[in-house]
């Protein structure tokens, strides 16, 4: 792996970690951070063998505490705009990833931080993370996702909630809106992402793409083309020496050994 100036980028066997790494900033990201964040994502795409991705926090306080306030204080509307379309377009290349992304997130998820974690496919938190979309105490609205990602997962009401008051909420919180899967105490919360994410690296690449896929793209369109999606890419399955090794295991009474690929 290469190394960068503002995130970490190690992987794990068949697990890839992208570690937000401004502790001094509390993760803020910036421009920078978002050029890192892209190359990583180049060496992810690049390395087939990578079947998972986890992003974390680096410095033990913070996942990311949003966007950079002392960066964004200086720009014209306009660089505002190409800041917010970087950010977006991050989310969407997350979105786009082949792969599980997981946001591990161990403290501060603050703005521009509940957005990247919400454009990740689930999220895992500790006890002590926190959440929301203050932008609003700034005199701005959020510009990576969170007023179009938010309302999707949590509903149109604890959105706007969360956007108009800019409260900050517990992990527990989180949780039961809807916003975060599970709960963990802090040291725990590394150990219990890992052994999730080396769950799915042991499924089918293709399957784990398949529903990834359907879910992402079904989730705004009308039910019935929703469902013709995943007719296609249940039916492509087959196409997978996956699919037919995992149903084979099964009636051979052995353990499937998926080895990703299209037949
Ligand atoms: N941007 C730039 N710097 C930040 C930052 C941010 N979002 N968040 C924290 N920092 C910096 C602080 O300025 C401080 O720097 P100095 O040591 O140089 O003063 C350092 O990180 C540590 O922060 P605090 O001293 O404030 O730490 P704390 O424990 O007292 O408070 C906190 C923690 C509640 C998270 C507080 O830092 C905070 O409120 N941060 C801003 C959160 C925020 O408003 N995020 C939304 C940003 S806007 C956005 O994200 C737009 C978008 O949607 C794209």
């Amino acid at each position: 792996p290469m190394a960068y100036e503002n995130i970490i980028y190690e992987t794990e066997g068949n697990v890839a970690v992208i570690r937000f790494n401004r502790p001094k900033a509390l993760n803020a990201v910036n421009l920078d951070v978002v050029k890192d964040m892209q190359k990583a994502l180049d060496e992810v795409e690049a390395d087939p063998s990578i079947r998972v991705l986890i992003l974390t926090g680096e410095g033990g306080k913070a996942f990311v505490a949003g966007a950079d306030i002392s960066l964004m204080v200086n720009l014209s509307p306009l660089q505002l705009r190409d800041f917010s379309v970087a950010l977006h377009d991050l989310g969407f290349r997350m979105e786009a990833l082949p792969i599980p992304v997981i946001a591990c997130v161990n403290g501060f998820a603050l703005g521009g931080g509940t957005e990247i974690a919400m454009a990740c496919d689930f999220i895992y938190a500790s006890e002590d993370s926190k959440f929301g979309q203050p932008e609003i105490n700034l005199g701005i609205i959020p510009g990576a996702g969170g007023t179009q990602r938010l309302p999707r997962l949590v509903g149109k009401g604890m959105a706007k909630e969360l956007c108009m008051t800019g409260a900050i909420i517990s992990a527990q919180e989180a949780k039961e809106i809807g916003l975060v899967n599970k709960v963990f105490p802090a040291d725990k919360l590394w150990e219990e992402t890992l052994k999730t994410a080396k769950i799915m690296a042991s499924k089918g690449r293709f399957s784990l793409m398949a529903a990834k896929r359907c879910i992402d793209r079904g989730f705004n369109l009308e039910l019935r083309a929703a469902c013709g999606l995943e007719t296609d890419q249940f039916a492509l399955c087959m196409a997978s020496p996956d699919g037919r090794e995992g149903m084979s295991a099964f009636l051979e009474k052995r353990k499937p050994e998926f080895k990703g690929g299209l037949s």
